[in-house]
């Protein structure tokens, strides 16, 4: 699934960012080949960051 459009990230590629050791966004999207430009995805990306990689955190409905 397309996390980041702008940048054609996968939830793949973050998760493996992610467990490769990026533990910020903009380490991320470094990771993925990106940067930041919109800045639609960073909140989802913070949540997988958080969950250590896991992209359905990505999809859980706010508590
Ligand atoms: S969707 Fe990721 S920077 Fe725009």
């Amino acid at each position: 699934m397309y996390i980041c459009l702008c940048n054609g990230m996968t939830d793949a590629q973050i998760s493996a960012a992610v467990a490769a050791g990026a533990s910020r966004p903009k380490e991320v999207y470094c990771a993925c080949g990106g940067r930041a430009q919109c800045g639609n995805c960073t909140a989802t990306i913070l949540t997988m960051i958080r969950a250590g990689g896991d992209s359905a955190a990505s999809a859980a409905p706010a508590a």
